[in-house]
């Protein structure tokens, strides 16, 4: 069993009839583990290669340039370059009494564990509250304008159809989550997965990324062909490989943090975590090749409420998650990714 591909054509072509029968089919997946991935969608291969390369030639430019635009290590939005070993996700996250995966609360103990990952947080039309950090054009021309201007709002257009999708499959009318989306908010991430032994993976303490949820409504994931990424199963214990087809258009939609408060928890986030890739899950002394991935966090307008729905809380479900505000949960699961409460001094860290 493996995350399922699906033909999402039909949502943008289809009758009426095709339109809610694979929206039906998208919402019965999410409730199986939170994930499912789509091809033929708006997003074209060719603009998804592309953005491949981009982000290829960011992750070569110097050292130095990158320091300039390095993330500030605090509980507010990410924004520019962060580090290998900069972000903590076994922070974020921790196993319920129940066995289920869940938010880690202020008074847990955070588990001390590394990630072995780089990436570049972006958003668009100059975010005034959290301006992205840009390399100079000198050291990449081409890169912001085409990041920024084309290949964001392509992914954008994607992720509302597909949050349209998840509304007509949960019976919900027309705008009631897809009109709490605020386009300045949505980040996109480029991300590389540096080579990484398996004699170091068998330590337990390091991994390419820890076990977690995402934050915002819905992630959109383009995965490169190395593989390595697994959801957990929630059916039957363990992981499940989500090994790429191949397909140009594939792409990984995970449900995140607040669609499961607006759904009272009707929805489960997608658990998942990066390790070694199938084929060299039992090598000793293996090495992972590097890995590019590319991610679109969608997410609610900053001053959104995002608690439930009144359609979700009923006497046999009540309201299990409180009513903050997008940027109040999402500011509580950054600053845990770098032990930053919200309004608190920011830790000093030293570089990896
Ligand atoms: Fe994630």
């Amino acid at each position: 069993m493996s995350v399922p591909v699906i033909d999402f054509s039909a949502f943008r072509n289809g009758t009426e009839n095709e339109r809610q029968e694979l929206a039906n089919r998208l919402v019965d997946e999410f409730k199986k583990h939170g994930a499912t991935r789509l091809v033929n969608h708006r997003v074209i291969g060719d603009t998804i290669q592309k953005a491949y390369q981009w982000s290829e030639k960011f992750f070569q430019i110097p050292e130095s340039e990158k320091e300039v635009i390095a993330n500030i290590r605090d509980a507010n939005p990410q924004r520019g370059y962060s580090y290998v070993g900069s972000e903590a996700t076994s922070k974020a996250n921790k196993r319920g009494e129940d066995g289920e995966f869940e938010i880690c609360e202020d008074d847990d103990v955070a588990q001390d564990l590394e990630d072995v990952k780089e990436h570049f947080d972006y958003t668009r039309d100059g975010d005034p509250d959290f301006p992205t950090p840009w390399p100079s054009e000198a050291s990449i021309p081409g890169f912001h304008n085409w990041m920024e201007g084309v290949f964001l709002p392509e992914c954008q257009r994607l992720a509302r159809d597909v949050l349209a999708a998840i509304e007509l499959g949960l019976g919900l009318s027309e705008g009631t989550l897809t009109g709490c989306m605020e386009s300045r908010v949505d980040e996109l991430r480029i991300q590389r997965y540096p080579p990484l032994s398996t004699e170091k993976l068998k330590t337990g303490k390091i991994k390419r990324c820890h076990p977690h949820t995402d934050f915002g409504f819905i992630t959109l994931l383009f995965q490169d062909a190395t593989g390595g990424l697994e959801i957990e199963d929630r059916a039957n214990g363990g992981w499940l490989p989500v090994v790429p087809t191949g397909a140009p258009t594939e792409v990984g939609v995970y449900i995140s943090d607040t669609l499961v408060y607006k759904t009272n928890g009707h929805l489960k986030a997608a658990v998942h975590q990066v390790t070694a890739p199938v084929s060299l899950k039992d090598k000793e002394d293996g090495v992972l090749p590097e890995r590019y991935t590319i991610a679109l966090f969608a997410k609610a307008d900053r001053h959104a409420h995002i608690g439930p729905l009144p359609q979700f809380v009923t006497t046999e479900t009540p309201q299990h998650f409180p009513d903050l505000t997008a940027l109040e949960l999402h500011n509580k699961r950054v600053g845990q990714l770098y032990d930053a409460r919200p309004g608190a001094a920011v830790p000093v860290v030293a570089k990896a």
